[in-house]
């Protein structure tokens, strides 16, 4: 699968959130590259539990942010970074498995996981923002 490229509708408006979202769009990149190249898997599951650590504080920043703007729809957002912390774990949980995973599909879920929050959650909160400035 192709890097996940940036695009306008992953921003919401929030300068230090922003550029946590490129930050972490370039690491699950990194991540994806190196599935199934002959990569240990200790290394996949090291570079998933950054992910795992820097986005649990991505998250706590954003809702620490949406708090202080009274954003309506904190709570279902907040439910939403819950699920995607669980879902990381079972990634790292199949990459650990002694099956072994399959690269393509994992990379297919990796960027699934990461880009579908934004395109609808994130989002929302940024068009919520963009009325009310
Ligand atoms: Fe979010
Ligand atoms: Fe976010």
């Amino acid at each position: 699968m192709s890097p996940i490229a940036w695009r306008d509708e992953y921003s919401v408006g929030l300068p230090d959130v922003d550029h946590e979202h490129r930050v972490l769009i370039a690491m699950i990149n990194e991540t994806a590259a190196a599935l199934g190249a002959q990569t240990p898997n200790s290394r996949i599951v090291a570079e998933l539990g950054e992910i795992c650590a820097r986005i649990a504080a991505h998250f706590a920043l954003e809702e620490r942010e949406m708090r202080d703007l009274k954003y309506v729809g904190l709570g279902e957002h907040k439910r939403d970074h819950e699920r995607l912390l669980e879902d990381i774990l079972d990634i790292m949980a199949d990459v650990e498995s002694p099956r072994g995973y399959d690269p393509a599909l994992l990379d297919r879920r990796l960027t699934t996981w990461f880009t579908e929050h934004f395109r609808t959650h994130d989002a929302r909160l940024h068009h919520w923002l963009a009325a009310r400035r």
